[in-house]
């Protein structure tokens, strides 16, 4: 689907409208702590990260902090009004290694083996997020020892089993409630 059709999509303005408060309580931060969970997520210094649906940035300001001036993140979202907001947000905040793109993560545009970290936190599992499209992309833009985290909100077991089936990605742990997916470390 096209970003700008998605984009528009009844059912993404349905849900994620009225989520955007939620998405941004204090209460969630109690819960979630997201500096826990993306330094879980081995997010460092220096790295260039994609953050899939992010939202109103609950995971993309601690993200950008956390990488420093000379990481790059790229926070990946379809909706008009959070790119704004998160747009927003991110100039407030002064962080200069932010590009806030309003896209479509099933075909990301972006250079292939560029990725050292995809961020999939808080977005799997939803129907425009198919699996089958998804995961060969996130396959193709990771660095060979770049690492895709997944944090899954609600729970859902047979996510970690359809990326295992898939075939992709032969490494995976879990940390901090954070499923890593690598194509090639070797200390399991
Ligand atoms: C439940 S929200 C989570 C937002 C954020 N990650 C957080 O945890 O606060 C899921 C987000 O994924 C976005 N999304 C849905 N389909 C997408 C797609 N195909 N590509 C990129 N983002 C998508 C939605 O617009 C929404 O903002």
């Amino acid at each position: 689907m096209k970003t700008e059709d998605l984009g528009r999509s009844k059912l993404l303005n349905l849900l994620f409208k009225p989520a955007g408060v939620a998405m941004e309580s204090r209460l969630r931060h109690v819960l979630h702590d997201p500096v826990k969970m993306l330094t879980a997520a081995d997010v460092k210094p220096g790295q260039t990260v994609l953050e899939v649906g992010s939202g109103t940035g609950f995971f993309t300001l601690p993200a950008a902090r956390l990488i420093g001036d000379q990481g790059r993140l790229i926070a990946m979202e379809p909706l008009a009004t959070y790119v704004d907001r998160l747009t927003r947000r991110v100039e407030d905040a002064g962080l200069r290694n932010v590009d806030v793109v309003q896209r479509d993560a099933l075909a990301t545009r972006l250079d292939t083996e560029s990725i050292d970290r995809v961020l999939l936190f808080g977005v799997l599992p939803f129907p425009s997020l198919p699996l089958n499209r998804l995961l060969p992309e996130m396959h193709r833009i990771l660095k060979p020892d770049g690492v895709m985290a997944v944090w899954l909100f609600p729970v859902s077991g047979w996510v970690p089993m359809a990326i295992r089936r898939s075939g992709l990605f032969t490494n995976e742990r879990k940390r901090g409630g954070v499923y890593m997916y690598g194509r090639g470390w070797n200390d399991r």
